[in-house]
């Protein structure tokens, strides 16, 4: 049975039930059949073979390659989950998608299934020794027009050996100037900190997207990091600014989620997406895969609302408005209301 199948339900995977005995015992005739695809195993092929028609639908590209940075110096919100995902969407919705690979734990590389033991060429050789991207930059497998520059343990060593080095903060933004292959997104994946690898990224990129988890403390210290955009769109990047806020792991179920949502929302206005990323144990088990959640399990709920969140994206850089009622489930079981007033 796959748990997440269950889409228009309670934004978690189920714990799954009791089975029944035997099947086909115990069915009521007094209310009629239930369609063909009303099981489980119906209804997960049906949303697979729906998400795989709308990623590819298509979508409006953006005239410029987008650098979005996914910052939060919290630990363990949702930002290589976030990275890795919504690139592979952004890829299965028509775009070429690099995802950057900046935080020495090389998650976003192991999630997209990308070989970054110690001898392979990473984005440590880049910053650090100059190489260019091209050298070290991946296709990722089964993901056409998605491709990863690795992150290697040598990244841990970073933060202090670009401490004496020219253009300490801006030798991302060179590496990407230099870098000639067609893009339309750059996802650069943070570390959890605010040192020179993070500053590297919001000195590169225009957009921050901040993922907030859903959970108590959810705002805390992100001023730190609000206050370090500002640093250094005053100094060193004019164009820097937090353009996305997406709300991950929402467990629906919650009154604690629906109360962080409001929060965040009246806290960010508009820039936080419309659609949230529910708390699902398939987005958490496709790593171990070498995968995103699109290709381990299109058809569930986590996979759904990052097609969902990428299509948001898409389409607020175009600047067409984004229309939830043609979204998907998911996207309707998501926080729609806005909430003012609330500081
Ligand atoms: N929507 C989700 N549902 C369930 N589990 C999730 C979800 N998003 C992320 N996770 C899990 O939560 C954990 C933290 O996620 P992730 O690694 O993406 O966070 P992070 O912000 O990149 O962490 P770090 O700060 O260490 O880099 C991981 O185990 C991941 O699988
Ligand atoms: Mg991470």
């Amino acid at each position: 049975m796959r748990s997440d199948a269950n889409i228009a339900g309670p934004m978690t995977d189920p714990v799954p039930g009791p089975r029944t005995e035997s099947a086909g015992e115990d069915v009521s005739r007094e209310t009629p059949p239930p369609p063909l695809d009303d099981t489980p195993i119906g209804r997960a092929a049906q949303l697979a073979v729906e998400a795989l028609g709308r990623a590819g639908e298509g979508l409006p590209r953006p005239q410029q390659t987008r650098i979005m940075v996914v910052a939060n110096q919290k630990g363990g919100v949702g930002k290589t989950t976030t990275t890795v995902n919504l690139a592979a969407s952004l890829a299965l919705h028509g775009a070429r998608v690099l995802v950057i690979d900046l935080d020495p734990q090389g998650n976003a590389s192991t999630a997209l299934g990308i070989d970054h033991h110690a001898e392979v060429p990473s984005i440590y050789d880049v910053l650090v020794e100059s190489k260019p991207l091209s050298d070290v930059v991946q296709p990722v497998p089964d993901v056409e027009g998605l491709f990863c520059a690795p992150a290697t343990i040598d990244l841990a060593g970073a933060e202090i050996e670009l401490v004496s080095l020219v253009a300490r903060e801006s030798r991302l933004q060179r590496a990407i100037q230099a870098y000639e292959q067609p893009l339309d997104y750059i996802l650069i994946d943070c570390p959890p900190s605010l040192g020179l690898l993070t500053v590297n990224a919001l000195v590169a990129g225009a957009e921050v997207l901040i993922p907030i988890q859903c959970e108590y403390y959810a705002l805390e210290g992100l001023g730190q990091l609000l206050r370090n955009v500002d640093l250094v769109r005053g100094h060193l990047n004019p164009a820097l600014h937090v353009s996305t806020i997406l709300l991950t792991m929402y467990d629906g179920r919650t009154r604690l989620a629906s109360q962080v949502a409001e929060e965040v929302r009246g806290h960010f206005g508009d820039e936080v997406l419309r659609t949230s990323i529910p708390r699902s144990v398939r987005i958490s088990e496709a790593p171990s895969y070498g995968q995103t959640v699109l290709t381990y399990d299109p058809g569930s709920s986590g996979s759904l609302s990052y097609l969902e969140a990428a299509r948001e994206i898409a389409l607020r850089g175009v600047g067409v408005h984004y229309d939830p009622q043609h979204a998907h489930a998911v996207g309707r079981n998501s926080q729609h209301s806005v909430s003012e007033g609330i500081q």
